[in-house]
């Protein structure tokens, strides 16, 4: 038996980078996952993948953007039905811009709130129908070490990600006082290595780029999509069942200093 059997999982921005670690990991413990991405086709092959690996029937695939309520209503009713419930909500899309205060523009800065924000307030607006059928449940939001510590370039970024740490917590409380044993908690990465670092790698090169980040980090190196994919696996499963309203910090150790 897996760590996650009998769980299932709905992951969003899984066609690549943390989101699909996620799904793989999951599913390699037992749970059967949903990927939903704006870019359909990449869920549908990370998907493809999975039942590969697993058996046809452990991975679904669904289009969704997540700052479209229509689009989360449709796409959640969809893996209800392909999964036979939905216990764990994992909101994962998530996008950066750069800029400063003075620099961003305010589309970008809407940008990112929405892509960020809304998507958590949207996911566990509507997933929470399906959690409350299916106890115990999860949700678990992918903030960042940013929404705990500012930087002085990436206002939208610290912002909306600061957001998705406390909207983690009031969604618990909300749960505890409805009497559901559904729980809500953000997990804070530092830097992984993903496609998101990229525009970091185009500027600098690869190997410099990865260096500048990891001489940030008391650990000294980036992360690994499984660093975090194993603190997801821990917190779907009912190992973490006494855990609601928390943040876990994966950040190497930056927020220690
Ligand atoms: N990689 C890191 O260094 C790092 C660190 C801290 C936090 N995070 C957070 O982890 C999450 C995943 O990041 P990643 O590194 O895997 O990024 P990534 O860019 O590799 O993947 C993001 C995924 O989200 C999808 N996506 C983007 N906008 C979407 C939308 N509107 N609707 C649906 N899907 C959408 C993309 O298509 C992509 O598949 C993000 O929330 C990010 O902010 C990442």
């Amino acid at each position: 038996m897996g760590r996650v059997a009998g769980k299932k999982a709905f992951i969003t921005g899984a066609a690549q980078g943390l989101g699909a670690a996620f799904a793989r990991r999951l599913a390699a413990e037992g749970a059967k996952v949903s990927l939903a991405d704006v870019n359909a086709g990449g869920a549908e092959a990370v998907a493809a993948e999975i039942n590969q690996a697993h058996g046809e029937g452990t991975a679904f695939a669904f289009p969704l953007d997540v700052t479209q309520e229509a689009q989360w209503i449709f796409a959640l009713e969809e893996a209800d039905a392909a999964m036979g419930g939905i216990s764990v909500l994992v909101n994962n899309a998530g996008i950066s811009r750069g800029g400063d205060i003075e620099s961003l523009s305010l589309e970008d800065w809407k940008l990112v709130m929405s892509v960020n924000v809304d998507s958590v307030f949207l996911g566990a607006k509507h997933a929470l129908k399906y959690l409350r059928q299916n106890q115990p449940g999860s949700i678990i939001n992918i903030s960042s070490i940013a929404g705990l510590i500012a930087a002085h370039n990436s206002p939208s970024y610290n912002a909306s990600k600061a957001a998705v740490w406390l909207l983690s917590k009031g969604i618990a409380l909300h749960c505890a006082k409805q009497g559901l044993d559904v729980r809500s908690n953000s997990i804070h990465p530092t830097f992984i290595d993903t496609p998101i670092l990229d525009p970091l790698r185009q500027r600098f090169g690869k190997e410099a780029a990865e260096a500048k980040l990891a001489r940030q980090v008391p650990l000294g190196r980036i992360g690994e999509p499984d660093d975090i994919a194993n603190a997801v696996l821990y917190l779907a499963s009912d190992e973490s069942r006494f855990m609601t309203g928390a943040e876990l910090k994966l950040d190497g150790g930056i927020s220690a200093m």
